[in-house]
């Protein structure tokens, strides 16, 4: 399925509407260019699992939690090294704690991802800075936004 966001508040809209449709132990990566619109979306998210405290860009923490209706874990892979430092920080562990877990440059933590994990993938058209977001799966098809 793909829309398209016009605005800022199109993005967490829609980040608020899949949010709703997440259940414990799903993870979500986030992809896009640097300033796509994945910490917005992911602002989105947060609001639909009622976290009122403010999502802002883990990078510089790797990881910040959240506690809402589930427990919110929002990483941020951008400055992580390695794939082995993924494994010594237990990064896995978090997938399946019963929350849901959203990854923001997740290449880091791509042989450890689940299968069954959501890709949110935003681009951002250059003429019109309309961002183009796009997710594959039967859950989120009849989405509107
Ligand atoms: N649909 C949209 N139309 C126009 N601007 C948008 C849209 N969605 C988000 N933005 C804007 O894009 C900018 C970057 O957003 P954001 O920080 O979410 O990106 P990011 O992908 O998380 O960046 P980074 O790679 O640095 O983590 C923000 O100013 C945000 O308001
Ligand atoms: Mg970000």
């Amino acid at each position: 399925m793909k829309w398209i966001a016009d605005s800022p508040k199109d993005t967490v809209r829609l980040g608020k509407k899949i949010g709703r449709r997440l259940r414990p132990n799903d993870v979500v990566t986030l992809h896009g260019t640097l300033g796509a619109g994945k910490t917005t979306f992911a602002k989105g998210i947060a609001e639909a699992l009622g976290i009122r405290e403010a999502v802002t860009s883990p990078t510089f923490t790797i990881l910040s939690q959240y506690s809402g209706s589930l427990p919110l874990t929002h990483m941020d892979l951008y400055r992580l090294g390695s794939e082995e430092e993924f494994e010594l920080l237990g990064g896995e562990d978090f997938f399946y704690a019963e929350g849901i877990t959203l990854i923001e440059w997740s290449e880091k933590a791509q042989p450890f991802l689940p299968k069954e994990t959501v890709e949110v993938f935003i681009s951002v058209n250059p003429d019109t800075q309309q961002r183009i977001i796009e997710i594959q799966g039967e859950r989120f098809e009849s989405v509107r936004l």
